[in-house]
């Protein structure tokens, strides 16, 4: 359905045919930004044709991306991403704003970052709106995620004034041993479409703070959602007579990540997505010694020991596992069950399920509960994957099917009888399927938890004091997010998140997580006259 027009291999004189092909078709066809409805649209200073690529000014000689609404497959409005060259000359300007930003002291960039926060308050609804409009997600969930922004924001300006570094005793007289941080330089954010502005969020209030200028590639799927956000952050640089490039934007697809993952230029590569395409990218990343920070898939689970408070249980699993119509890297993918709460668990999870469905509808709409996947890849996926777990000997409890209305909706599905180590049960499909397992202890249940590759969220829901501790320490749960009686998705911005193993281990948001857009200098000062060297050694 989603339609991406690539031009990126025609010769010049294509091109133009090309561009005027496109031109000609936008102008026939129908955009939901010309409905009343979706007016918020022009309130966040969105046309049917956007520029994708900022620098300081907006341009982009790339492909023409349409992008859909999932809930019904119509076109919202086009942008016109960027190419190789056009990522080209935004380094170039990134790297000369560098020298601007690094300047500024980082109380004062925390005063830009602050203001950054009050734009987005201010736009808090209609980008909301356009995050549930073109990803798909519930309206209070797409407002959610421009609230995680913001919190992201008030935490890095506090921070601004916190990036402490240390003064060790050294074993030398006259000498001082200092921990320095210093900004890395040009931050790349490559992000995936479930959290189109809120990743970026993450990654862009603590990389302002700490002295980096950014350049962004969002999903191809989501431009709307990244030009949005960028004309908000570029209207308080330029308000400020800050350069443009200090967060630059370059919309595109995998030609742009690929660029920057090569990129010398580029010290840190941010990436969330695919543990697939995370591998390539930090692959390529690390053979030019440079760094990459890793958000990539989870395949989390629920572990529920017999003590646990069945109604919590089913109402934490029911919005981490079909919430978001499963498209959360923190989604709940299996549900470990002591077989003595398996029954009630399982009976009541079914009933919470049904009363999901006629909560089904435009992610927009007020009181919708459960939207539809992002696009027909999803919906493949998903057949796909019901179709091999019942082959595997899998049983429908509830759903499995597409549903048979306009858009990308499928039945949230639950499914049991297969073993933890099943192959689609060890795999993360993107897609609102629970796994519901069998377990006899909680040894048992943090093997299951712990025998998949992924490592992002996990939790425990007991009222049993030493399984909560077993579950947190050294032979518990192997994951970067490990929960009691909560659910696996939904975290707070002041920890660290981010996941072990195939997960990636990087970490973002809160926490220690901005030590990782800065590079630690050890300085040893000599303020003495005699040059005594470590360890005592003599050399003379
Ligand atoms: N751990 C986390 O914090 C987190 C958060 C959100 C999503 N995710 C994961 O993201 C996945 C879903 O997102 P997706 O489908 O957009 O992921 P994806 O891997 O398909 O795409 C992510 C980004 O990578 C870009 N890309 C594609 N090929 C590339 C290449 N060869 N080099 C560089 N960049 C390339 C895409 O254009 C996109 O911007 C899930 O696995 C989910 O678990 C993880």
């Amino acid at each position: 359905m989603a339609l991406l027009f690539v031009a990126r291999n025609l010769r010049a004189t294509e091109k133009l045919a090309f561009s005027y092909t496109i031109r000609n078709m936008s102008s026939t066809q129908k955009f939901l930004i010309d409905q009343p409805k979706y007016s918020f649209l022009k309130e966040l200073g969105l046309e049917k044709r956007n520029a994708g690529v900022y620098n300081g000014k907006w341009f982009g000689n790339g492909e023409v991306l349409q992008t859909f609404c999932p809930a019904n497959g119509e076109l919202i409005a086009e942008v016109q991403a960027g190419t190789v060259d056009d990522y080209d000359q935004c380094v170039v300007e990134s790297r000369k704003a560098w020298n601007v930003w690094a300047d500024i002291p980082a109380p004062k960039r925390g005063e830009i970052v602050r203001q950054i926060g009050v734009a987005l308050r201010d736009k808090l609804e209609p980008l909301g709106k356009l995050v549930s409009l073109e990803m798909g997600k519930i309206l209070p969930e797409g407002i959610g995620e421009v609230q995680e922004y913001v919190d992201v924001c008030d935490y890095a300006v506090g921070l601004s004034r916190m990036m402490e570094g240390k003064v060790i005793p050294s074993e030398r007289p006259n000498h001082a041993l200092l921990e320095m941080w210093n900004p890395l330089g040009t931050v790349g954010v490559i992000s995936a479409f479930n959290f189109p502005v809120a990743v970026y969020g993450w990654n862009n209030a603590l990389s302002l703070v700490c002295g980096n200028t950014l350049i962004w590639k969002g999903a191809p799927s989501t431009p709307l959602c990244s030009v949005a956000t960028t004309k908000i952050i570029a209207d308080v640089l330029e308000q400020n007579n800050l350069p443009g490039a200090i967060c630059s934007l370059v919309s595109g697809g995998a030609d742009v990540g690929i660029a920057m993952a090569k990129d010398v230029r580029i010290p840190l590569v941010s990436f969330t997505g695919s543990t697939k395409v995370g591998r390539e990218v930090a692959l390529t990343v690390q053979s030019r010694f440079g760094r990459s920070l890793l958000e990539l898939g989870g395949n989390n689970a629920i572990l529920v020991d017999e003590s646990a408070d069945v109604d919590l249980v089913v109402r934490a699993a029911l919005f981490a596992c079909a919430g978001t119509a499963g498209q959360r890297c923190t989604t709940t993918r299996r549900l470990v069950l002591h077989d003595k709460v398996y029954d009630a668990i399982l009976a009541k999870l079914v009933k919470a399920y049904e009363q999901l469905l006629p909560r089904t509808g435009d992610p927009i709409e007020a009181g919708v509960m459960y939207g539809p996947l992002h696009n027909q890849m999803a919906v493949d996926q998903y057949s796909a994957a019901i179709k091999e777990a019942v082959a595997s000997g899998g049983k429908i409890e509830f759903g499995g099917k597409v549903m048979d209305r306009p858009g990308f909706f499928v039945e949230p599905t639950i499914i049991s009888n297969l073993k933890g180590d099943t192959p689609v049960v060890m795999t993360e499909t993107f897609v609102p399927i629970l796994y519901v397992l069998k377990c006899s202890s909680l040894e048992e249940a943090i093997q299951i938890n712990n025998q998949v590759d992924q490592g992002l969220s996990s939790s425990l829901f007991t009222q049993n004091m030493g399984q909560v501790f077993k579950w947190l320490g050294p032979k518990g749960s192997d994951c970067g997010i490990v929960n009691v009686n909560i659910p696996t998705s939904g975290a707070e911005i002041g920890g660290a998140f981010g996941g072990e193993k195939h997960t990636g281990g990087g970490r973002e948001s809160g926490s220690d997580s901005w030590k990782q857009y800065m590079r630690r200098s050890t300085c040893t000062i000599n303020y003495g006259k005699d040059l005594p060297l470590a360890q005592g050694i003599k050399f003379e």
